[in-house]
């Protein structure tokens, strides 16, 4: 065997018994396999059904969505921007508001007990009303309820 030969079939040999290690190395799914568990973090995303039901209402989001976040909101849902809370005052009723903040359109966030516009610093109360300019119109409600697992909004 000349070193030509040797080098080729040493060459096609060394290929041949790495290639399977290499794949299985470069494959995520037994990569993730391996991958301590983070049920957390890889919890399956729950998908929403927004199809408006018969009496008018559609789900929003989930009740332990609402729980660990503190509210619930969607800048496309079905009705309009929505922004749903537990009311404060009353942990067993739930408050809805159109989210879009009537001075310039930007989306108000639920902060310190208070619906908070971060473009310009107008404040509403938890009907809606206005508490901080420079808005001067409240925010719009919808009716809300709770329905086994779901949150449902009013849509028409
Ligand atoms: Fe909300 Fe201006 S858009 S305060």
């Amino acid at each position: 065997m000349i070193r030509r030969e040797f080098n080729n079939l040493f060459g096609l040999g060394l290929l041949a018994t790495s290639l399977p290690v290499a794949i299985a190395a470069c494959n995520p799914s037994e990569t993730a396999s391996d991958a301590p568990a983070d049920t957390a973090a890889e919890a399956p995303e729950v998908k929403i059904d927004e199809t408006p039901r018969a009496d008018g209402f559609a789900a929003l989001g989930t009740v332990a969505d609402l729980d660990a976040n503190g509210y619930l909101g969607k800048k496309s849902f079905i009705a309009g921007p929505v922004i749903v809370i537990r009311d404060p005052a009353n942990a067993e009723s739930l408050i809805a508001l159109n989210s879009m903040c009537t001075h310039q359109g930007c989306g108000v966030e639920w902060e310190d007990n208070a619906f908070a516009c971060p473009c310009h610093g107008s404040k509403f109360s938890t009907d809606g009303s206005v508490t901080d300019g420079p808005a001067t119109e409240p925010l719009d409600p919808y009716e809300v309820m709770i329905d086994g697992d779901l949150v449902l909004v009013k849509v028409s």
